[in-house]
């Protein structure tokens, strides 16, 4: 949503046309949407890129769901450069392989001063010109991240493509779109018919940290570092969760067409990115001299660690892009620019203690303990031994001298033991079997590396619980931290999250340390809870699996806890975005005689364990029906051929049918769709030469959004 406006703006290109416009469009509702469309990109430019806010969020909101509300009344109105449009409703189901335009080249690293130094007599000695002076560089920092390539055309974002081998690399695009920071429409009068962008997109720390946390606590594998999970999140095929992970980038280099003044300096190039609309790191520096570079890098090696984005080192650039293209690039860099790298932060220490925890779903945790270090600006005494296999592949042991890193200055890890330093009659580290907290026999799954605790009575998997219950993401109940729950379990006051709802101030009041406010502040915080709403409940209820995104799309699904109770691991398993172990998962818990229990009793302490909005799909799942003549594909007229990703013939069919639409095994002059998949025939010739609208899959699934949110 950052695009800025640009003079005599007309609307993006069409995204897709699609059917159930209900009213004729007006001039007035046309302008409006124009209008909107340029107040929402200013207020986003301003947000996103400048970090200078100039709308209230509250105003922001109100205007987008008036353009989105405008965009469900005329469809034909909707432009990919709409800032309602950066979300795709469908997961993608692959990524193509795509030939970048121009190649993306790697930078040499320099590591101290001397090849500093010796990289500026390179390239003067390769230069073989007289070189320009005085001779200026471009101090900028290296961001840890991912790097991008973007395609505008005619100023619209087309493409985004990964780094892959520099060659080629994956088409993004979809997730690309919806990075805030980067413009959908760029911010510049009569913009070149095609240009490219590059620059890195990096997870800020802060939703790394937030991201790994909501990791942990549903049991899935932590990333190693942000640069790690920004990898992966642009390589989700579901573009609302990269949506939520809330990712940046920053534009580092603009290449314009031939013919198209470019901008003479580096420098310059960057003001021009920040023209158009894009965030450019603001700490960048024009230096007169290695001198100057060198205080820069000095500068930066400490003040780096108070960033919110992390950084490994200082790229160099010529600033004269003449002297740029004069020089060239050898078989894999640049010659005009170095990466000056800063020293990994690693630093050696002793084992005292080797421990092991249990999580919220028992899952067993082996920690070592060690001096106190400090490391990448914070002391660091612990750190996660992950599981087993890692215990046994360090084979470390309480006595150990070990090589801690901070991966990504945020986890810290045991890199390696060194042997040689091992002191004599250590033993060897093994895994308990029973758990150190109920004693009851761990048990290790089939096919997971973790050893976990199964008895649901053992007092760290309900604290566990309760403190999910009551975290951020899902029932938010201020002030209940570990610290109380730790408490009311062992104090015997809880053992379930239902238990909770029935906590008086005076049972508080007993507690050590307990104030008469916090004790009403916190009963208070508790029965607010109560209002949550449903996917809240369910996220928080902490089933295995079933993270805060999962819990939007099954509640969405099935609007009340009966008809998720009710329903088959089929029809769970049918929601989009929900794999078959999450759907096991769900299934098999709701089924378990004290989790209905428990679902009762959060519904008689006032709970609701559904939503207000039912789905129009739910229909079918709670056997109502809806009047066919009303429904939004009433009429349509449907032909399917080809082998399509991801949904069977009689699945499609059923869609289809549910919204009122008709399907029909051959083309003709009645049909309004065909939905071509893999190895499609004569019938998609047909439907072209007929002028039929084709639809893929995932248009056809987002034409089945579209008509829902009609309806
Ligand atoms: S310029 C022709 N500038 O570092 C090379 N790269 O280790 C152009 N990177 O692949 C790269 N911040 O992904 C450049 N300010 C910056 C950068 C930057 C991060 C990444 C980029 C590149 C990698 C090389």
């Amino acid at each position: 949503m950052i695009d800025r406006p640009t003079p005599g703006y007309k609307g993006g290109t069409v995204a897709q046309s699609i059917p159930n416009s209900k009213q004729r469009v007006t001039p007035e509702s046309q302008q409006r949407i124009i209008e909107l469309r340029k107040l929402l990109q200013n207020a986003s430019y301003a947000y996103y890129s400048l970090a200078n806010p100039v709308m209230e969020d509250a105003i922001y909101d109100r205007l987008y769901r008036e353009l989105q509300e405008l965009e469900t009344q005329y469809p034909e109105l909707i432009t990919s450069d709409s800032p309602t449009q950066r979300v795709g409703d469908t997961p993608a189901t692959g990524f193509e392989t795509a030939t970048h335009n121009i190649p993306l080249y790697s930078l040499e690293n320099a590591f101290d001063q001397d090849e500093l130094q010796a990289w500026d007599e390179r390239w003067q000695r390769h230069a073989e010109i007289p070189i320009p002076e005085p001779v200026q560089y471009v101090c900028e920092l290296k961001i840890d991240g991912s790097a991008l390539a973007l395609t505008y055309e005619n100023g619209v974002l087309t493409r985004g493509v990964t780094r892959g081998d520099g060659v080629a690399g994956e088409d993004i695009t979809q997730n690309v779109r919806t990075i805030r920071s980067i413009p959908l429409r760029l911010n510049v009068d009569n913009p070149p018919a095609r240009l490219e962008i590059r620059g890195e997109a990096f997870l800020p720390v802060a939703v790394f940290d937030r991201i790994n946390n909501e990791r942990q606590a549903n049991n899935e594998a932590l990333f190693a570092n942000p640069r790690n999970a920004a990898a992966g999140t642009l390589r989700q095929l579901d573009s609302r969760i990269v949506a939520e992970r809330q990712l940046d980038f920053f534009a580092y280099t603009v290449h314009l067409p031939d013919g198209f003044e470019p901008s003479k300096t580096q420098w310059d190039a960057l003001e021009l990115l920040q023209s158009y609309g894009f965030h450019v790191n603001p700490n960048r520096k024009l230096c007169n001299s290695l001198a100057d570079i060198t205080a820069y890098f000095n500068q930066w090696d400490t003040a780096r660690l108070d960033l919110p984005y992390l950084t490994d080192g200082v790229v160099v650039k010529l600033n004269n892009l003449a002297l740029q293209s004069h020089l060239g690039f050898t078989q894999k860099f640049p010659r005009w620019a170095i990466a000056l790298k800063y020293p990994a932060e690693e630093a050696p220490t002793v084992v005292e203690d080797i421990k092991v925890n249990v999580g919220r779903t028992g899952a067993v945790t082996p920690l070592a303990e060690f001096q106190p270090i400090p490391l990448a600006g914070t002391t660091v005494a612990r750190a996660t031994l992950h599981n087993r296999d890692r215990v046994a592949e360090l084979d470390i042991r309480v006595g150990d001298t070990v090589i801690v890193r901070k991966a990504g200055e945020i986890i810290p890890e045991v890199v390696r033991v060194l042997p040689e330093l091992r002191p004599p009659g250590t033993i060897a580290f093994s895994m308990p079997t029973c758990c150190p907290e109920c004693d009851s026999t761990l048990v290790q799954p089939e096919d997971e590396v973790v050893i976990r605790c199964i008895d649901a009575s053992c007092p760290a998997i309900i604290k566990g619980s309760l403190v999910h219950w009551a975290s951020r993401g899902a029932m938010d109940i201020d002030g209940l931290g570990e610290k109380w729950v730790e408490q009311f379990v062992d104090r015997g006051l809880i053992t379930t999250v239902a238990d909770l709802y029935q906590l008086t101030q005076e049972q508080l009041l007993d507690i050590d340390r307990m104030g008469k406010k916090s004790a009403q502040n916190l009963v208070e915080a508790i029965a607010q809870s109560k209002q949550q709403p449903w996917h809240r409940i369910l996220y928080g209820l902490g089933i295995r699996h079933v993270g805060s995104v999962n819990a939007k799309l099954i509640t969405k699904t099935f609007p009340s806890v009966d008809a998720l109770v009710n329903a088959s691991f089929d029809q769970i398993e049918a929601v989009y975005g929900i794999g078959p172990e999450i759907a096991q998962s769900i299934h098999q818990w709701v089924r378990i005689a004290s989790n209905q229990t428990l679902l009762q009793q959060l519904q008689a302490a006032g709970l609701e364990l559904k939503s207000d909005l039912p789905d129009p799909l739910q229909a079918d799942v709670s056997g109502e029906s809806l009047s066919d003549a009303n429904l939004a594909l009433a009429g349509k007229v449907f032909v399917l051929t080809g082998t399509l990703p991801t949904l069977g013939r009689s699945e499609a069919k059923e869609k289809i049918e549910a919204l009122g639409g008709k399907v029909t095994g051959s083309v003709s002059s009645k049909t309004d769709y065909v939905i071509v998949g893999e190895k499609a025939g004569s019938k998609f010739k047909k439907a072209q030469s007929l002028g039929i609208l084709c639809l893929s899959e995932a248009e056809f699934l987002k034409l089945l959004q579209t008509a829902n949110a009609v309806e």
